[in-house]
């Protein structure tokens, strides 16, 4: 793929260590999870990409690389690259890539919000989920501009509000704020882009146009009953944070506590919870 140059400055140091770490290790371990729980999302976006044969796409965030391979498939003879400044999900997402035989897509190391990705290389630019752990938030979108033609498109999905997502509101650590054990976690860096007004201003103001925000309401299959839910959460880098320090009888608590706000989305078919999600649309321009 000559069109595209690599290469990677340290920004958003946190967020990097965080998704080279803990996190970044619980994606690939709850890889198939993460697609059961996100995968009608994933196919949104791809719709709304409207991907074409032929075009060149890069795809931000790209995690282990599921909606790359995705639009490798939906550009046919176009290209792909994946970009995740996640070392170890970028190896991840190169070996499924290579798995799934899709030889035009290409997974690169890289931070968003700096890399030079080239000056007008793609038609299309999305991302699932990995446009809002910016520092610079401003600054990213005008790199991730930079980056398309004039015309093309961006196309990426990003979390509604905290409470429209009660998969972020049932686990160990909100439980532990209902029982005075810890404050209520604060919205966080996932619900960066929840607001349109303040999206449609940084898009507008990085050189975008045509603007949509559609809602994209999906079930989010989490588990197969109630328990296994628990231990998945029990174990995430979140959960084993908030356990440190509490007695045995503070995490049994909590532990009856999260599993009873779990209970109220389990049936027959799993634990399923409603994700509230924006599917973002522009042009540059
Ligand atoms: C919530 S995960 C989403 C992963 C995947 N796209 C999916 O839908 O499952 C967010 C991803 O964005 C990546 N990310 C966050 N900030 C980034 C940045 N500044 N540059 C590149 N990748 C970034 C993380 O490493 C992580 O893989």
């Amino acid at each position: 793929m000559g069109r595209c140059s690599v290469a990677t400055r340290a920004v958003n140091a946190e967020q990097a260590e965080e998704w080279n770490g803990a996190w970044g290790r619980d994606f690939i371990e709850q890889r198939e999870r993460h697609e059961r729980m996100l995968g009608r999302l994933w196919a949104r976006l791809l719709a709304a990409a409207a991907i074409q044969d032929g075009e060149y796409v890069l795809g931000i965030g790209c995690g282990c690389g599921a909606t790359t391979i995705l639009a490798a498939r939906a550009s046919g003879s176009g290209h792909v690259l994946g970009a995740d400044f996640s070392r170890i999900q970028v190896a991840e997402a190169r070996r499924l890539g290579a798995a799934a035989g899709v030889a035009s897509a290409r997974f690169e190391i890289a931070d968003a919000q700096v890399h030079p990705f080239g000056a007008g290389v793609f038609d299309v630019v999305i991302s699932s989920f990995g446009v809002m752990y910016f520092d610079d938030l401003a600054a990213a979108f005008g790199n991730l501009r930079i980056a398309l033609r004039r015309g093309g498109r961006l196309a990426f999905s990003c979390w509604r509000s905290r409470a429209d997502n009660p998969a972020f509101t049932t686990g160990f650590a909100a439980a532990a704020a209902v029982l005075g054990l810890r404050e209520m976690p604060g919205p966080g860096a996932a619900f960066s882009l929840a607001s349109t007004d303040r999206t449609g201003a940084l898009l507008t103001g990085a050189g975008f146009g045509d603007i949509e925000f559609v809602k994209a309401d999906e079930p989010m299959l989490i588990g197969c009953d109630v328990d296994e839910v628990l231990e998945y959460q029990r174990t995430s880098p979140t959960t084993t944070e908030v356990l440190t320090g509490l007695s045995p009888a503070q995490a049994g608590d909590l532990t009856r506590l999260v599993r009873d706000r779990l209970a109220a989305y389990a049936s027959p078919d799993g634990v399923t919870m409603p994700g509230a999600a924006w599917l973002v649309t522009a042009q540059a321009v």
